[in-house]
């Protein structure tokens, strides 16, 4: 059972498909930790309905960035957490914070990396006027939505598309490659080689999901 933290900043649809995925028994983890830098996250709502541990650390009442990401590490090292997921957390994070779990943090994002990184990634596909986009999960590095790509699921962009139908089409595979990455890594499968990541004898070559999904 791999023992994870979940890090959040709003809505938590991602932390839920984590929650679902798990009570079905498709996915090996548990969820010690939720924390959120923001009070008002909906996330939380979904911790205290499923009766997860959570935790509310505010940038704002921290005196540094430093000192905010090392109540957040003392929190995960409490719970002797094995992998942070970032589902939804909107800050990034220092090499402080990344060298106390190398190779251990992994985040979720809204396109094909290394297109439309950074904030409103589906504004940028439908700005861009892109005919796919999709959504990565990958591994953290000190570049914003950088570092090592795990899973990626393309999706395409329609004509009448608005932010909100196109957000919608993409969450509907980041809440099944989200899952499906933690899986891996609580199967130990998940190899990196200098920037690149592969998953030992997963089925590459299919679309929509490269490599394929297998709990879904
Ligand atoms: C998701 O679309 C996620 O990919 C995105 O924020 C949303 C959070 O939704 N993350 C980023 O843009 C990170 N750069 P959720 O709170 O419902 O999981």
């Amino acid at each position: 059972m791999l023992r994870i933290g979940v890090l959040v900043s709003g809505r938590g649809s991602n932390l839920q498909a984590i929650i679902d995925t798990i009570k079905s028994g498709k996915l090996n983890a548990s969820i010690e930790v939720v924390i959120s830098d923001n009070p008002k996250a909906y996330a939380l709502e979904r911790c205290k309905k499923h009766k997860i541990d959570y935790q509310i650390i505010e940038m704002k009442n921290s005196p540094s960035r430093k000192y905010f990401e090392e109540k957040i590490v003392g929190i995960l090292k409490s719970k002797n957490v094995e992998l942070v997921v970032l589902a939804g957390f909107m800050r990034i994070l220092s090499s402080y914070f990344l060298k106390n779990f190398p190779y251990r943090v992994i985040n979720i994002h809204p396109s094909l990396i290394p297109a439309f990184q950074g904030l409103h990634a589906q504004r940028q596909a439908l700005d861009f006027g892109a005919k796919f986009t999709g959504c990565t999960v990958h591994l953290v590095d000190e570049s914003v939505d950088g570092g090592p790509v795990i899973i990626q699921a393309v999706v395409p962009v329609l004509p009448e598309d608005t932010e909100d139908t196109l957000a919608q089409r993409i969450l509907r595979w980041e809440h099944k490659i989200l899952p499906q990455a933690i899986q891996w890594f609580s199967e130990e499968r998940v190899i990196i080689e200098g920037r690149k990541a592969f998953i030992k004898d997963a089925r590459y070559g299919e679309l929509p999901v490269n490599p394929a999904l297998e709990i879904f």
